[in-house]
């Protein structure tokens, strides 16, 4: 199974302000995009906080692949979405979920949530919160490209694992600052030796925003 990761980005790598609030820090090119790389993956995976700030079905938006389509996007092909459905994976230790919202009913999405407990919600796989046996839990499934849509919280923990092939980001010409920011990747941090080393695919420039695929590279 593939996994590649997908987030807005300031100038300063922060993805959200100091407050954790939910921002679209990119234009709609940029939340287009995430639809063309939700129509090429079979799972798309948050963390319970970044849920609570958009508790939506996370898939792909038929108008939004057309948006590119139009403009010519670069890298700007998907697959067809008619008739798909997407599992949706949120991982919590809390399990502090908003239960109402067209998430539960949409018939696109299969919920699943990972916890280190027991949940009553739709879609449980109680046991399991670590990114390698959730990794295998959606193999089991057939899942063969998973893409992370979470914080910087939960990608430190899947890019530590060993876990990610891509990692993909949308420069956006702003800053945000504010110390204990969320940002690309946070957590403990990685030493010197240890710290992901990543290889350039692409860099398109589209207006004031920048669309990046980095390859985390196998040693
Ligand atoms: N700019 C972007 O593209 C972008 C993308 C995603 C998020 N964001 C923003 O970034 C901020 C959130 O960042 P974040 O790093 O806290 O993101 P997150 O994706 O919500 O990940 C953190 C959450 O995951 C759960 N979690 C983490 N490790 C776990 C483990 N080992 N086992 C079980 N559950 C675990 C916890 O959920 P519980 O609290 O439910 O226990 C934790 O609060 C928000 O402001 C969000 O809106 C921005």
């Amino acid at each position: 199974m593939r996994v590649i990761s997908n987030t807005a980005i300031a100038l300063d790598g922060r993805i959200a302000t100091a407050q954790y609030d939910h921002v679209a820090l990119g234009t709609p090119l940029d939340r287009a995009y995430m639809s063309v790389l939700r129509a090429r993956s079979d799972a798309v995976l948050v963390g319970g906080r970044t849920f609570r700030n958009w508790p939506l079905p996370l898939v792909p938006d038929a108008a939004a692949l057309q948006l590119l389509e139009e403009h010519n996007f670069p890298d700007g092909e998907a697959p067809p979405i008619e008739g798909r459905r997407w599992f949706n994976a949120i991982v919590t230790r809390t399990g502090e979920l908003p239960m109402h919202g067209r998430f539960w009913s949409d018939p696109r999405v299969m919920p699943l949530v990972y916890s280190p407990g027991t949940l009553l919600v739709p879609g449980a796989v109680p046991g399991v919160s670590e990114p390698a046996a959730i990794a295998a839990d959606l193999a089991r499934r057939g899942v063969q490209q998973l893409l992370l849509e979470c914080g910087g919280n939960l990608l430190s923990q899947w890019l530590a694992a060993g876990l990610v092939d891509d990692v993909y980001f949308t420069l956006c010409p702003l800053v945000l600052g504010g110390t204990g920011a969320p940002s690309l990747v946070d957590g403990p941090g990685f030493s010197w030796a240890s710290a992901p080393r990543l290889e350039l695919r692409h860099a398109h420039h589209v207006g004031n925003e920048l669309f990046c695929r980095y390859s985390v590279r196998r040693s």
